[in-house]
């Protein structure tokens, strides 16, 4: 597992330590809403178990990832509602 990984998040590159999990790298970032509902209500990590979809956003292109069940990777590239 490396040291350390680099990813881009909004736009914005960051670094954070192997093993780290996506939600946690975004909330690291300063991004406090995730996604938007239906009737554009902004949305945050609920359970950080992959239960209440609450932290889904686009990675690399694929929308309506569960950021709290996916490990950052180097390169990778995520996009919120934000
Ligand atoms: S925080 Fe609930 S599914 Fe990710």
């Amino acid at each position: 597992m490396a040291d350390s990984v680099q990813l881009r998040i909004n736009g914005r590159m960051i670094a954070v330590p192997g093993g780290t999990v996506l939600a946690a790298a975004i909330a690291a970032a300063g991004v406090t809403q995730f996604r938007r509902s239906v009737s554009g209500q902004p949305r945050t990590p609920v359970c950080g178990m992959g239960v209440c979809m609450e932290c889904r956003v686009t990675i690399n292109g694929q929308a309506q990832r569960r950021s709290c069940q996916t490990l950052c990777e180097p390169g990778m590239e995520v996009q919120t509602d934000e």
